[in-house]
């Protein structure tokens, strides 16, 4: 999803982009990616390849952490080598969501799940291979057009059945990929100490799922009713932070995005044209 938005942010800036899926390079195979990239000799080089299935990371922990924790390092790895920056892309689920405050990059972490695990362990990976020469981007509760998204399952939910019920005690930031992707072009090309380490980047503004969903339904003209629910509710196999909203202490070096409530305009925009 993020993907396919860096591949066409990158080339509207003007850069030349190689743009490998799975099948053409696998993150776990540290051979073939220092082959790709001492190749390639990018300038750049960002890793949204990622195991993404929070709930599936709980029942296959060593498949997690092999493609976000190893194979993370294994990129960062292999750029350093070629003379390239590394931004990777990390998660709010990092952290436990005990404050009540946006967490800032220097806060203690605690992941819950075995998804933010692998996640953090993809950070210290990244920061040993290529110290000095990375940007970690931790960003949170993504969606976008270019892939499966909340937005996109509660569009489809809502137009099937006249009732949902959406968790309302977890709040974060959702992010539009359409606005994460530019600014992640523009700060791996800003190479340097100012956007050295972790920098946390999500889309203004914060909402729980159930009010992004009562939104998403209400903005997309739908006869559904939307009815909260809370977290123990509606269990799922992983726990995820009751608040994870993204701040920054980065000052002017950390891009500052729109708010979500306009992504999701441009979100359903594409998604909903005739409306
Ligand atoms: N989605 C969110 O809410 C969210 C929030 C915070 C941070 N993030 C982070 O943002 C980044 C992008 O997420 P996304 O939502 O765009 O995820 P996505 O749509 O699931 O994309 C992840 C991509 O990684 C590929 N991949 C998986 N294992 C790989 C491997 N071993 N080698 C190469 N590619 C591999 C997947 O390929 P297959 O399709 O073939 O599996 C998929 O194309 C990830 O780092 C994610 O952890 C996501």
């Amino acid at each position: 999803m993020l993907g396919q938005d860096l591949r066409s942010a990158a080339s509207a800036a003007g850069h030349e982009v190689l743009a490998l899926v799975r099948a053409e390079l696998d993150i776990t195979d540290p051979d073939a990616v220092q082959r790709q990239l001492a190749q390639a000799r990018p300038e750049v080089v960002i890793n949204c390849a990622a195991w993404t299935d929070v709930d599936g990371a709980e029942g296959d922990y060593p498949g997690a952490v092999a493609v976000n924790g190893a194979g993370a390092g294994n990129v960062a790895r292999a750029a350093a080598a070629a003379g390239a920056w590394t931004l990777h892309v990390s998660s709010d689920y990092v952290f436990d969501g005990a404050k009540r405050q946006p967490y800032l990059e220097s806060d203690p972490v605690a992941p819950l799940s075995a998804y933010g695990r692998s996640k953090l362990e993809g950070e210290l990976a990244v920061a040993r291979a290529a110290p000095g020469r990375h940007t970690i981007v931790r960003s949170s509760w993504l969606f976008g057009n270019g892939g499966p998204c909340f937005p996109a399952t509660i569009l489809r939910l809502a137009a099937e059945r006249d009732e949902l019920t959406v968790v309302e005690d977890q709040v974060g930031c959702p992010t539009f990929t359409g606005h994460l992707a530019p600014a992640l072009v523009d700060l791996a090309w800003s190479a340097g100490s100012a956007v050295e380490g972790i920098m946390h980047v999500a889309g203004a503004g914060a909402c729980s799922w159930y009010e992004l969903a009562r939104e998403i339904v209400a903005r997309a003209g739908l006869e559904c009713r939307v009815h909260p629910g809370t977290t123990e509710e509606m269990a799922r196999p992983a726990p995820r932070p009751a608040y994870s909203v993204l701040g920054t202490e980065r000052g002017h070096t950390a891009p500052r995005l729109p708010h979500w409530r306009q992504g999701l305009g441009e979100f359903l925009a594409a998604e909903v044209p005739a409306r």
